[in-house]
């Protein structure tokens, strides 16, 4: 079993699909070992996107995660990162999420698609101490 770092960014949290997240979550069989409304700050945001320092879009990044609160989950079960990445889609809700995704039923631009889940296991680590220190 292992863990990963789930967001609902905060378009989500804005147009009400916190529960269609969890609940894509739970039905596929994946746990909630913590869940937690939050503000981000300019430093967590920097920090939980430390690898896109630099890029174009770095800017945009950090004003659209810091715009509202997030739901910050930690979900667990086997093949967790995976398999959240599935339910989530591809970045670009258009061109590279696939229908039955989140992203891919829900979300249509890649600066606000709706939710984040750590890419490996080494970014889940780095991310739930990030997120929950305490747990
Ligand atoms: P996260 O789960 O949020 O980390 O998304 P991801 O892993 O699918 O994508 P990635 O880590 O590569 O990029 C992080 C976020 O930056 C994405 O979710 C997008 O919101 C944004 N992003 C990535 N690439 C681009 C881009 O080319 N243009 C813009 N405007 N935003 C981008
Ligand atoms: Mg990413």
């Amino acid at each position: 079993s292992e863990r990963t770092l789930v967001l609902v960014k905060p378009d989500g949290v804005e147009r009400g699909l916190v529960g269609e997240v969890v609940s894509r979550i739970e039905r596929k069989g994946l746990r909630l070992a913590a869940l937690e409304l939050r503000v981000v700050s300019r430093d967590l945001a920097e920090q939980h996107y430390a690898e896109h320092d630099g890029k174009p879009f770095f800017g945009s990044l950090l004003d659209f995660i810091t715009s509202g609160p997030v739901v910050a989950l930690v979900v667990e079960g086997p093949r967790a990162i995976p398999a959240f990445r599935q339910i989530a889609g591809g970045t670009d809700p258009v061109e590279k999420a696939t229908p039955g995704s989140v992203r891919g039923d829900l979300a249509l631009e890649t600066g606000s698609n709706l939710v984040h889940g750590s890419d490996s296991p080494e970014s889940a680590s780095r991310e739930i101490k990030l997120w929950f220190p305490n747990l």
